[in-house]
């Protein structure tokens, strides 16, 4: 009992805390209570308790109010909770270690460690950033449209290797974050760079060339610009100026034009020095470069990809996604790493909602202001993130004709025969089906090039596209 603390929290704090394990202070607000009592009784140790849980709420000496656990939470210690006073025998013999779920989550921003607590995990990563003074990134839409919102996270490619992704912040809950790495706009201006011009020494080359080349007038999508840029920066398949576009596609300028937009991230890229000339951008016509940018291609300015920090933390990380819970109030977020685990979560919680890029989910959060209580990721389950090629099984042919009826079906059948066939997992994103498959399956990849915007294919499913069945979910052939 801390001192200082009103006397009469004194027997029941006494003989129930032994156990529950207190894990943070916070300010607490009642999920389910209409009893407005929230406030008043401040913050302190948290409880977890179960659904059913019953406990008496002590508001003053003389008024007690029963309260119905309706979701497993955090319950401050306020909260006086006495087996005389009708607590259930279930709540006392609760074990708090065993079904303990984390109140905080961890990311790395910027380069920097950060702890999540004390919110909801539907809130959005760009709620999350400007609540916490980031504010460079911008909402314009909060539906994955205009790009203001972009950052930048550290992903898996469809080979399995690091790699820079532009997504929107705006509809990517802060759960979804546990464990992985965020650049945001902030975090790309002190590169630290080492790049030799005065007063735009900390400028990333990609918003450099975006100053230097007028590329920003009122500047509101510019953050997103830049984190757009960004990914293309380290993208070494972006050759022509279809692919440049293609990149920036997700962003929308009212003011500036794309023109000065696009000869800025031409130049950037010409920066790159030591990832080959493969990775260049090709003008084609040196007319299409304002003069500006003619005379930066010949200066020494060149950022050595060797000397470039975001390239060294692609080399650390591995981007391995690990397991995950977190709660708050009442909400929860799982990630499970196995498909059994995911099962088992889904069964115990069959209300639960499965969730992979939040293209579809986070709409509803950020545009409808629901709130999923409970979230399972799919990101995790290394099944549902497989896309391979299977060897060996029964031709499509084959199948056909062995389930045609008539030799009339057989003739209307388009009939080819297959020696492979591509199984892609449900939690696979588009841009790693069009990273994997544009080339063997053209159509494919002209159907996906303008499918969304970049951002959206980043973080979009092919599974989530099938089971959500959004009016705009046209990815099924
Ligand atoms: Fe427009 Fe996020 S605010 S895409
Ligand atoms: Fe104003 Fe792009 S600079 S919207």
């Amino acid at each position: 009992m801390a001192e200082g603390e009103p006397a009469f929290l004194a027997p029941a704090v006494s003989g129930v805390c032994q156990n529950f394990r207190p894990v943070q202070k916070q300010f607490f607000g009642f999920p389910h209570g209409n009893l407005m009592l929230g406030a008043v009784f401040f913050q302190i140790a948290t409880i977890p308790m179960e659904t059913g849980d019953r406990a008496q709420v002590k508001h003053t000496q003389e008024s007690v109010y029963p309260l119905d656990i309706h979701a497993r939470g955090i319950y401050v210690r306020h909260v006086l909770l006495r087996q005389e006073d009708g607590c259930s025998r279930e709540f006392f013999d609760y074990d708090a270690e065993k079904s303990f779920m984390a109140g905080v989550l961890e990311f790395n921003l910027n380069g920097r460690p950060v702890r999540v607590e004390g919110i909801s995990p539907n809130t959005t990563l760009l709620e999350f950033l400007r609540g916490n003074g980031l504010t460079g990134s911008k909402e314009g839409c909060a539906e994955g449209d205009c790009g203001a919102c972009s950052v930048a996270i550290i992903e898996r490619d469809a080979d399995g290797q690091p790699t820079y992704r532009a997504v929107n912040s705006c509809l990517m809950p802060v759960c979804l974050l546990a464990g992985r790495e965020v650049v945001s706009v902030e975090g790309i201006a002190n590169s630290e760079l080492r790049t030799p011009n005065s007063e735009l020494r900390n400028l990333h080359p990609v918003q450099r060339t975006m100053a230097e080349g007028y590329g920003s007038q009122c500047g509101y999508c510019t953050p997103g610009f830049i984190c757009s840029l960004f990914e293309g920066y380290y993208r070494d398949d972006l050759h022509t100026h279809d692919d440049l576009d293609d990149q920036l596609a997700g962003n929308l300028c009212r003011c500036t034009g794309y023109r000065p937009i696009r000869d800025a991230a031409i130049e950037a890229f010409s920066l790159r020095s030591s990832r080959g000339n493969e990775a260049q951008i090709k003008s084609g016509d040196d007319s299409e470069t304002p003069s500006a940018f003619a005379k930066l291609r010949h200066d020494k300015h060149v950022v050595s990809y060797d000397e470039d920090i975001f390239a060294e933390r692609l080399k650390k990380s591995d981007a391995k996604l690990g397991a995950a819970e977190y709660q708050f109030a009442g909400e929860k977020f799982f990630r499970p790493t196995s498909l059994a685990e995911l099962l088992r979560l889904k069964r115990e919680n069959p209300d639960a909602r499965l969730i992979a890029g939040a293209t579809e989910l986070g709409l509803d959060i950020a545009k409808r202001f629901k709130k999923f209580p409970t979230l399972i990721s799919t990101e995790s389950v290394p099944e549902l993130k497989e896309i391979k090629v299977v060897e060996g099984v029964a031709s499509s042919s084959s199948r056909r004709r062995e389930s045609a009826h008539t030799s009339e079906v057989m003739a209307r059948t388009d009939v080819h025969d297959y020696e492979s066939e591509w199984h892609i997992g449900a939690a696979v994103t588009l841009t790693e089906i069009e990273d994997k498959l544009a080339e063997e399956f053209p159509a494919l990849g002209d159907m996906l090039r303008v499918f969304g915007s970049r951002q959206i294919r980043n973080r979009a499913t092919m599974g989530g596209n099938l089971v959500t069945a959004s009016p705009i979910g046209d990815s099924a052939p």
